[in-house]
């Protein structure tokens, strides 16, 4: 669909539905919403005196203007209390607006800057954030259904802004928020997307594809490769699949002399959990196990476009998690390319031991500061259920980054320590490190079983288990993928260019 602004007066804006907005206690509107309650004769006044509309955070009221005004329809949203007013919520709204109008069959729409008026937001965040808001809300994957009358999309919103002076400002947010959530939605495909046909063959092709298609370097590995590098530990967990593994290298030239900055992604394109094999309930998540590699990738892809002043590499390990006769079993040791050597406990731990070898990889480049993104642990769910995503750091200074950076996105992080007892757990008697100890702290486990790899350089590791997936659409988010941690990576990647650590 497309997002564009426009100067003009919303009253008079000729569409087949325009929006405008209420606060909770507001009696008597103004600004845009204002000027329609004119247009209509008062129906808007008229409405909340009856206590039809009260400006509840989320409700949506149609109203049919039957030729009051040029637009048929007016809906007025919900904004809830004026000093409870954020950027997220303009983001939430947008969405479940979208989908309300989407439902209603409804192709085309106008709307006024939410949150910009008496909220006193950003007028271009409030725009970036309706534009990523409508897209993210209006995502859905469908492409293996038929064809019915669900199938209705909308084609075109128009941000309608008064002052003429301000437009090309807000045009330039709205399409950086189209340029976020179309990498959301990239992210989003490549997580949904079933484990029979998302490969580690077709997951590489794709970001191949979008590689070449926006201008970033492309390198991808295959088995021959990486085993000459090195890699025993991706290579181990590769081996129960009869799909080859592909290794993900993309890379992001910003014109600065200096090192790039490291992403790097988990890319189980399924996991069975190997030998250690799931339950059946358990598995029917794990064609997303690859999500953190897919946002790293699709992260990529946002930033070739916004091009911030900043060099980045990512990598992506991928292979399925499978148990063939030819799988690794608990107890086999590994070496990874760093040359420390891994006790496989448990094959289901299969994503810190294909990340051992992309982190050393990241250190041989000499990658930093070095982000990885993984759907690591079912423990950091019970820990911050569908909350929040897990943050581990070697760097405070980094982990303040990321949290900064997910809070402008409206992803919502929490940091879990890594004190020095936690080292324990990953002893092995045979082996340098073991992939799975003790019940407690599984996440904190996992993060430090990742910092044997990073050679003490500035790291950060993001837990996504408990993020990944949804049953419900809520905001921003639809049934399925996230798309989470996209934005977040790429805030850090722009903020990073603007202020190195
Ligand atoms: N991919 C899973 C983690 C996961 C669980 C992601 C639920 C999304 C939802 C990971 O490979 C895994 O199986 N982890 C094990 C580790 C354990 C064996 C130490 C887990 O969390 O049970
Ligand atoms: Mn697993
Ligand atoms: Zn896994």
């Amino acid at each position: 669909m497309q997002v564009r602004v426009a100067s003009g007066d919303i009253a008079t804006y000729d569409a087949p539905c325009i929006v405008v907005h209420l606060f909770e206690g507001i009696t008597a509107p103004g600004g845009g919403t204002g000027a329609v309650d004119a247009a209509l004769g008062g129906m808007i006044s008229d409405l909340i005196q009856s206590g039809d509309i009260r400006g509840k955070d989320g409700e949506l009221t149609m109203i049919h203007t039957f030729g009051k005004l040029a637009a048929p329809r007016v809906l007025v949203a919900g904004l809830g209390k004026s000093s409870e007013f954020t950027v997220d919520k303009v983001r939430d709204l947008s969405a479940s607006i979208a989908r309300h109008l989407r439902a209603k069959r409804v192709a085309e729409y106008a709307t006024i800057a939410h949150g910009a008026g008496i909220a006193g937001l950003d007028p271009a965040a409030c725009a970036e954030a309706t534009a990523e808001g409508t897209l993210l809300g209006l995502y859905r994957f469908d492409r293996h259904k038929k064809a019915n009358d669900d199938n209705f999309e909308v084609q075109t919103l128009t941000i309608v802004e008064h002052d003429a002076g301000r437009v090309a400002a807000l045009q330039a947010a709205a399409e950086r928020g189209v340029i976020l959530a179309e990498s959301v939605e990239f992210a989003r495909d490549l997580s949904n997307e079933p484990g029979n046909i998302l490969t580690p063959t077709e997951f590489a092709a794709r970001a191949e594809a979008m590689a070449t298609q926006h201008g970033l370097g492309v390198r991808i590995l295959d088995r021959d490769q990486v085993g000459e590098m090195g890699m025993g530990a991706f290579l181990g967990v590769a081996r129960g699949s009869a799909q080859p593994p592909r290794f993900i290298v993309l890379t992001y030239n910003g014109g600065v002399d200096s090192k790039p900055l490291g992403l790097i992604g988990k890319g189980i394109t399924f996991d069975t959990g190997g030998i250690s094999i799931k339950p059946s309930e358990a598995m029917l998540e794990m064609k997303g196990d690859m999500s953190g590699g897919g946002a790293v990738i699709a992260a990529m892809m946002a930033i070739a476009r916004l091009r911030p002043k900043i060099n980045v590499t990512a990598l992506v390990p991928a292979t399925e998690n499978m148990p063939g006769g030819n799988a690794i079993k608990p107890t086999d040791v590994l070496r990874a390319m760093n040359g420390k050597t891994i006790e496989v406990i448990n094959t289901d731990a299969e994503g810190r031991v294909i990340l051992a070898d992309a982190l050393s990889y990241a250190v041989q480049l000499d990658l930093s500061p070095v982000v990885d993104v993984a759907t690591l642990t079912g423990a950091i769910s019970i820990a911050l259920g569908n909350v929040a995503f897990g943050v581990f750091a070697n760097n405070d200074a980094l982990a303040e980054r990321i949290k900064g950076a997910a809070k402008a996105a409206g992803e919502k992080c929490w940091e879990l320590p890594m004190f020095s007892e936690y080292k324990e757990l990953n002893k092995s008697n045979v082996a340098d490190v073991k992939n799975s100890g003790a019940r407690g702290a599984g996440s904190i486990a996992a993060a430090f079983f990742l910092k044997e790899f990073v050679d003490e350089r500035p790291w950060a590791h993001l837990d996504i288990a408990g993020v990944d997936f949804y049953d419900a659409e809520k905001g921003v988010l639809t049934k399925g993928a996230s798309g989470i941690p996209v934005r977040t990576l790429v805030n850090l990647a722009l903020d990073l260019a603007e202020r190195p650590i």
